[in-house]
Order: structure tokens, then sequence, then C-alpha cells
């Protein structure tokens, strides 16, 4: 994928001074366009290189809709769509990015695909066999990003499934592989037996659910973080501490909430089907908060999640 600027992971207490270049110091001068941010991206771990902003399709169905959105998503810049088998709309996003590719002569190497493993199919076989069907279902060849969705509670059914993704890497079925809602405790055993390190964790994370400690973790082993419901699900798009720091910086409060996230260099997937709202949480990475603004997120809390228990890895 060819990379228009790769921020480096950072230790979660160094903030990026500026998240993207400007457009003085792209080097682009009118009438010539900056980069689209979807196309920022960092490099994992194995070396490939992950799009910072990618569209979330939790919820979206498996139909026109959910096409009409990665299309316009794709259209604007995204170049990173993140589905699940659970999601059940791995066909609808699949002939959307193909259709898209067709149309536009853009290579397949240039949007990055991720997907799930469900946890009804953790074990060696049954991943193998999932992962085909979710090929088979987005008529890919390859993914560029495979994950376990959650930690199989058997420990021992969540390490063959790992073996699993690492067999799929080395078919050349997966481009990278990683995992979901694991806690401290999971990569330990997993990585423990691993031959390959994960190259990111997907967890909740924005300003309410911060997630340092796990984040911390994930760090000294050079898995970078996903951060999923990075606008906490639109639960605290008007919280007043929120629409503050918004009103103060000309900003929407969803541009506040994916800024913060990528001002600490994780990747943020918000989901949307709203043509306007896609548009606009991509511009969430050409300003730069104050370190008050900052001192008034980071106040926000570190436990308080959205998503659910079913999805709390435990730090
Ligand atoms: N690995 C996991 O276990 C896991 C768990 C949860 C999520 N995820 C991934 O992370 C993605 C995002 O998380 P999420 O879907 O839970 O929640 P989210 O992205 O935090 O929030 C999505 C909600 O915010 C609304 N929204 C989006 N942009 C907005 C804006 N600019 N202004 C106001 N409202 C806005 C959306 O509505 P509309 O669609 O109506 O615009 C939707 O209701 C998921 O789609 C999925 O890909 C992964």
């Amino acid at each position: 994928m060819a990379a228009a600027a790769a921020i480096p992971l950072t230790p979660l207490d160094t903030r990026i001074e500026r998240v993207l270049p400007t457009r003085e110091d792209s080097g682009y001068s009118s009438p010539v366009e900056p980069p689209s941010p979807g196309s920022f991206t960092v490099k994992l771990n194995d070396g490939n290189e992950i799009p910072l902003l990618a569209l979330g399709v939790y919820k979206a169905p498996n139909g026109q809709e959910t096409e009409d959105a990665v299309t316009i998503a794709l259209d604007a810049g995204y170049r990173h769509i993140d589905s699940a088998a659970r999601y059940a709309n791995e066909e609808a996003c699949g002939r959307a990015v193909r259709k898209w590719l067709e149309k536009t002569g853009t290579p397949r190497e240039d949007v990055f695909i991720t997907t799930k493993l469900w946890d009804a199919d953790h074990g060696y076989e049954a991943t193998l066999g999932a992962l085909c069907e979710s090929l088979r279902k987005f008529q890919l060849d390859y993914f560029d990003l495979y994950l376990i969705h959650s930690p199989s509670d058997d420990k021992e059914k969540r390490h063959q499934s790992w073996r699993a993704l690492e067999t799929a890497q080395k078919l050349g079925k997966v481009r990278s592989i990683g995992v979901s809602n694991f806690g401290a405790s999971h990569l330990d055993g997993l990585l423990a037996e691993a031959r390959v390190v994960p190259a990111v964790n997907q967890i909740e994370v924005h300003p309410f659910c911060q997630r340092r400690a796990l984040i911390d973790v994930c760090r000294g082993h050079g898995i970078a973080i996903e951060a999923y419901s990075p606008l906490a699900r639109g639960d605290k798009l008007r919280d007043p501490r929120i629409t503050r720091i918004a009103e103060r910086n000309g900003r929407t409060p969803a541009q506040i909430l994916l800024n913060w996230n990528i001002s600490r260099g994780n990747i943020v997937l918000p989901k949307s089907l709203t043509a306007g709202r896609i548009l606009s949480n991509m511009e969430s990475f050409s300003f730069t908060l104050s370190p008050e603004d900052f001192a008034e997120l980071d106040a926000l809390g570190s436990e308080n999640y959205v998503t659910g228990s079913l999805h709390r890895s435990e730090d």
C-alpha cells in the first residue's frame, strides 16, 4: 500500500504534536490536493501498513444501505473497512469493495479489509473453515487483517485458533493477524505459545474508556491498538464536557472524540451509515487539541464501557 505518511506508534503518554501534516508541510500547494486522511497509515509489527481510519460496519445490514455506505467512504478517501463474520454483512461489504475497485481501477492492495473469527468457530479446523467462508462471502483472495473477535474461555481452543491464523498468514490468505477483546492475561498466555505476535488488539477505547493499563501492555509487545466504538456509540456526543471542547475548537463532538484517539496513535473505526457523518468523521485529523483540551478529555474516566460485558477484556 502506498503510504501517504507513517505516524509511528507512540507511548500512551507521548502525544503526537500535530496529527497530520498540514497542506503547507505536506509539500502540496493548491491546486494539488493534499493526500486524503483515509490514506494515512501506521506500520504494524509485521511490517504491513494499516490506515489509521476505518469505516466500522457493526449493525450495518447485509444489503444496499451498507453497500452505499462503503462506496461513499471509499469515494471520500477511506481505505479501510472493519467487518466481522458476526456482523453478517460480509457479502454487502465485499460487493461494494469489488465494484469500487473495478469502477476506479484501484489495485486491491490499496484497500485494507479486516474481518473477524466469531466465537462459535474457535479451534484449528473450525477457524480455517470460518476464514474460507468469510473469503467466499467477500469474494476476495485474501484479507489484510483477520482477528480473533473475542478470546474463547477455553484456553486450548483459543491457542488452536491462533495457530490457524498463523497458518493462514503463511498461506497468504491473510496479510496480518491479530486479536480483539484480549486482556493482559489472554495476551500473556498467547504470547507464551505463539510464533507470531498479534499485530493488533481491537478493544473499546474512547475518552470515557481509556484502557491505559492494557494499552501499555500492548505497546510493550509492539501490538497496535484499534479503538472500537471510538464515538462511544454516539452516547456521549451531547455530553457538555465534549460539546464545550467541540465549540472551543470549531469542531463536531465526534471529531473531538476521534482526534483524541488518533492523537494517541490508535487506529479508529467509526461506524456510520450516514453520508454526512462518514465525510465529517474524516475531518478528525486536521487539527490539534490543546494541552488543556487533552487534560479535560483525559480526566473523563477509564472504565465507562458502552459495549457491555461481552466485550470487556480484563485489563
Ligand atoms: N471487536 C469488537 O468486539 C467490536 C465491538 C464493537 C465495535 N467494533 C467495531 O468498531 C466499529 C465502531 O464501533 P460502534 O459501531 O460500536 O460505535 P461507534 O462507531 O462508536 O458509534 C456508532 C454510532 O455513532 C453514530 N455516528 C457516527 N458518526 C457520527 C457523527 N459524526 N455524529 C453523530 N453520530 C455519529 C452512528 O450512527 P449512524 O450509523 O446512524 O450514522 C452509530 O449510531 C464497529 O462498527 C465495528 O467495526 C468492534
